[in-house]
């Protein structure tokens, strides 16, 4: 056990979880990133509602929205982490991985503060249906993102997330990866935008995708996918030249991933000068840690979707 506040132990501990031999591309990163971002997204500038304090997902009604299917391994895999450092807030946690992640597997270095308090019970988790739903477009992109205060290149250069992990059939819908190696954070997403030819496939369940039919693919090779809101990407002029300022510029894309990453990670903490969190629920308990939850991972089934 750590003493309060060892962050670095914390950090240290995460990047031991971080190699899965037997799980997806033999990673937890992708996994831990999509935590961090589904932590954050919820969050709605009218109302300052929903964001990364709190960590409501490990209520039902937030941990089993079918928009979350899949996260429970990332939680799970947390789980040995805040066993080791129970002072830590999961809502701190989750936060930490996701940036821890992305440094480990090449990305930029994502500043991040702690402070985050876990909500003690399920009254302030945020409805549902505030992510983003991958088989809709721009305009969906726009009232998603702008609900969080995100501009166009914001919403841009968030997307470049997609250079890591991949869609899954029991989770999504979707199925496949992006970028050839989805452990590897690059801006490989943007320039295979660019540069391959988008085909839309329906896939054995339904669901619709786009592919790429890659001339010389073998037999078991797995091909890359793009969601339709990834397509709307290069449709839209206002987001398709951010794309391509990403693809050109790597350095670029990494500047804005940090920044943008960094925003949707402080979405609905608040702060005093001085940098310590003052949501309603800290100022009644200080820095409380929620307790264990079960090291084995239990989620929502797969999302139900229409065939079409
Ligand atoms: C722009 C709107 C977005 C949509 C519609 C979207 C949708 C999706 C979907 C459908 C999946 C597949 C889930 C599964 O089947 O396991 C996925 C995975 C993922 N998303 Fe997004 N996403 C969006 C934005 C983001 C953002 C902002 C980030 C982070 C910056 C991000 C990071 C990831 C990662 C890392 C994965 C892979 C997870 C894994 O391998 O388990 N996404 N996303």
């Amino acid at each position: 056990m750590s003493s309060t506040g060892d962050y670095e132990a914390v950090r240290k501990d995460i990047v031991a979880q971080l190699k899965k031999p037997d799980y997806d591309d033999g990673s937890a990163g992708p996994v831990f990133v999509r935590l961090a971002w589904h932590a954050s997204g919820t969050y709605d500038v009218a109302s300052d509602t929903g964001g990364s304090n709190g960590a409501g997902m490990r209520y039902e009604a937030e941990g089993g929205d079918p928009a979350n299917a899949g996260l429970q391994h990332g939680r799970a895999f947390l789980e040995p982490v805040k066993a080791a450092h129970p002072w830590i807030t999961y809502s701190d946690l989750w936060t930490l991985a996701g940036v821890t992640a992305i440094a480990e597997m090449g990305g930029p270095s994502i500043p991040w503060k702690p402070g985050r308090t876990d909500l003690v019970d399920d009254s302030k988790v945020p409805p549902r249906g505030r992510l983003p739903d991958g088989a809709q477009g721009a305009d969906h992109l726009r009232f998603i993102f702008y609900r969080m205060g995100f501009n166009d290149q914001e919403i841009v250069a968030l997307s470049g997330g997609h250079n890591l992990g991949r869609t899954h059939a029991d989770r999504s819908g979707f199925s496949g990866p992006w970028v050839n190696n989805p452990t590897r954070f690059s801006n490989q997403f943007f320039k295979l935008l660019l540069r391959l030819t988008w085909t839309k496939k329906t896939m054995p369940n339904g669901v619709e995708q786009f592919v790429y039919n890659d001339p010389d693919a073998e037999a078991d090779d797995e091909q890359l996918m793009m969601l339709p809101t990834d397509i709307a990407l290069i449709h839209d002029p206002s987001f398709r030249s951010w794309v391509e300022k990403y693809a050109e510029d790597k350095d670029l894309f990494f500047d804005h991933f940090s920044k943008v990453f960094a925003k949707l990670i402080e979405l609905g903490v608040r702060r005093d000068e001085s940098g310590a969190v003052v949501n309603t629920d800290n100022v009644k308990g200080g820095y409380i840690s929620a307790p264990q939850k079960s090291p084995v991972a239990t989620g929502p089934a797969k999302k139900p979707r229409a065939r079409l």
